[in-house]
Formats: structure tokens, sequence, C-alpha cells
């Protein structure tokens, strides 16, 4: 590692979740990582300190024009006792590409990494190990400046938590329900669809929660212009599968680049699966759907892994996608995924980085 952080260790250590029923982001861990950034200093005084609430001068600029980014990634340990990341260097240049949409200051990749890494070592025994748990990662950054003019501010904070999770999606590898959402949007083209901000969140939940009352666990996003493309899912990419072909949006402006995205396309051209990057309406989706074309659809991303999508609902039509069963691309993913991150599988696509 080129960085070394000071740490601070609890008086107070948490008692550790047991990996059954563990569900997402509601635990967190003994410690974490702070570090601040001015003008003068760049970024400067990373330490690991124990969890805590921090404190906010309440005129920082986070709070008011909502200059924040985040990011998400997972640490395995794998059945020999190693502690692994999974494309860590993927997340530092996401977080600089959102950094730049958002005038936020750019962070050194290995900085970035080294402080995962150094956190990590210090909560190790907290990665649970059941089947679908790992130690969740949550790098943010937030302007911390005290000003109200609208401007890009000149203090920032960057901090890491953890938190040992289960699945993201309640039903885990059963398949969940997603609705086709053509009133609201996510994110339009020249927005900040493709950063990972604060703002793409919080402008979703209203859909988010009309969705539950029906019943749905998750969005499925159509573009913003006409309600027409497939874009992709609340907290996930979607994929398809239609005939022979592996099929998920292309990377227009206003999707995420997802990391678990970018894995799938690459293992499928691996493993010679057909797979393509194109639009596809959602009518072009009803009408593969209807001529028992559409075999498969799953969510994939950090959180979720891989998880299959049992049943869509557009504009009143059902659709039930492979009998509401996971299928067979689907769950190679998600098993080679699963298995590289964790070790099960020797890591042939190079992906995985020590935590030593
Ligand atoms: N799309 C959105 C909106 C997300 O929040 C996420 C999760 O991070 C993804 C896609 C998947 O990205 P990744 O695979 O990098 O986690
Ligand atoms: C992730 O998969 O890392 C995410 O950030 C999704 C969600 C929890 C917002």
């Amino acid at each position: 590692m080129k960085h070394e952080f000071p740490v601070t260790l609890t008086t107070n250590p948490g008692t550790k979740p047991e990996s059954k029923g563990l569900r997402f982001g509601t635990v967190f861990t003994d410690h974490m990582f702070v570090m601040e950034y001015n003008e003068e200093k760049g970024w400067h005084d990373g330490r690991i300190v124990p969890y805590g609430p921090i404190e906010l001068d309440p005129a920082a600029c986070c709070l008011h024009y909502g200059q924040e980014m985040f990011e998400g990634l997972k640490a395995y340990k794998t059945a020999d006792g190693r502690v692994q990341l999974f494309r860590p260097y993927m997340n530092a240049k996401r977080t600089n590409r959102t950094n730049d949409r958002l005038c936020i200051p750019e962070i050194d990749e290995d900085l970035f990494v080294d402080a995962i890494k150094a956190l990590v070592k210090v909560e190790q025994d907290w990665i649970p190990s059941g089947e679908g748990t790992s130690l969740y990662i949550r790098p943010f950054i937030f302007a911390t400046e005290p000003f109200l003019g609208v401007r890009r501010a000149t203090e920032y904070k960057f901090m890491i938590i953890l938190s040992p999770v289960g699945p993201y999606f309640v039903n885990g590898l059963q398949p969940t329900k997603m609705y086709v959402e053509d009133v609201y949007t996510r994110a339009a083209k020249g927005g900040t669809g493709e950063a990972k901000c604060a703002g793409n969140y919080g402008g979703s939940l209203k859909a988010q929660e009309i969705a539950h009352e029906k019943g749905f666990e998750q969005i499925l996003w159509l573009d913003a212009k006409e309600h027409k493309y497939i874009e992709e899912i609340g907290s996930a990419n979607a994929f398809f599968v239609i005939g022979d072909e592996v099929v998920t949006s292309p990377l227009n402006g206003s999707i995420l680049p997802g990391i678990t995205r970018d894995s799938i396309i690459a293992l499928c051209k691996e493993k010679g699966i057909k797979v393509s990057e194109r639009q596809i309406s959602i009518d072009d989706l009803e009408a593969a759907y209807r001529n028992g074309e559409l075999k498969e659809m799953f969510a994939s991303g950090t959180a979720a892994i891989v998880s299959p999508v049992g049943e869509l609902l557009y504009k009143g039509e059902k659709m039930v996608i492979n009998n509401n069963e996971i299928g067979p691309v689907a769950q190679e993913m998600y098993n080679t995924i699963y298995g590289i991150q964790t070790g099960k599988i020797e890591d042939f696509m190079n992906w995985t980085v020590p935590v030593e």
C-alpha cells in the first residue's frame, strides 16, 4: 500500500450479527474512515476512527445544494481466510467521473483504494460468511464548506463506512416483481444519471413508493424523453435474454455504468454467450414476451449481485418471465461472479484485489 493511515480503536466494540437472516444496510461496523479536503492542503489527514456521528455546520453546502457522491463495493472472505475486494479500481475511476460531474475535487485512485483496504483490514472480522452475504463498503464525499452561494465548495469530507449485508432484494435469488414506470423519470440526457450522486436516488423515492404500494419491489425506468426505451432499475442495471442473445441498454449518458454490468458483459464474451448493448423499447420487449422470445430478465449490481426478475407490469399488462423462476443465464452469472468474489471459483478474469 502506498498510503498508511493512523488508527484509533474503539473502546466500545459492537456485536457482530449472525449471517443468517442478514438484511442490507442495517448494521455498521466499529470503525470508519475520515479524510478532509481544502484548497490549501488538498485531501489530507486520512484516518480510521471509531464509528459515530459527525459534526456538520448547518450551512454546509451539501445540505443545501446536494454536492454529494457515493460508491458501493464489497469485501469477501475466502474459505482459506483471504480477504478480497472486487474490481475496486473501477469504483475509484467512477468516483472521479462522478466528482467531475459534480465539481468535487478529484481523488487519487490509489488513495481511494488504500483507504478502503486499510479500513477493511481493521474490520475483517465483520465479514460474514453465509451464502449471498458480504461486507458492503460505502465510500462517500460531501461538501462541508459553510456557504450559501451556489458554486463549487472549497471544503469536503471523504468517508467510508462498512456494513455486513445479506441480499439487497428481500427475496434474494427468488425472482422479484418490477413495475415499469411510465410517468416519473429517473434521469435525462445531460443530467446526472450516469453519476453516482445522492440526488438521483432522492428523486426516485416517490415512484418507488408508488410501486411498493402496488406490490412491486423495484422500478424499471424508461427514458425521460419518450418513456419508450428501457434504461435501468432503481439500484441496478437491467439484463434480458431475448432468444439466444443477452441484451442490456447502452451507456447513453443517463444510466449508471455498473461494474457488475461490465463484468457480466465480459463474462458473456469469455463464455461465448451472444451479448449486446443496444436500445430496447418497452414495446419490443412486450412483443418478444408475446412471441415467447423473452426468456429471462435479471438485475445486476453490487448490492443486488445478480437478481432474477419474475414479473413485469407495464400499463396494466403483466409479463410473467420464465415461469417466475431463475433462468440459466442469471444462475450462471450469479454463480460465476459470486464464486469469483468469494474465492469458490478461480479468478480467471483477474478481478479480485487482496486486502493484505
Ligand atoms: N444502477 C444504479 C442506479 C445503481 O444504483 C447501481 C448500484 O450501484 C447500479 C446500476 C449497478 O452498479 P454496480 O454494478 O457498479 O454496483
Ligand atoms: C450498490 O449496488 O452499491 C448501490 O449503490 C445500490 C443501492 C444500495 C443504492
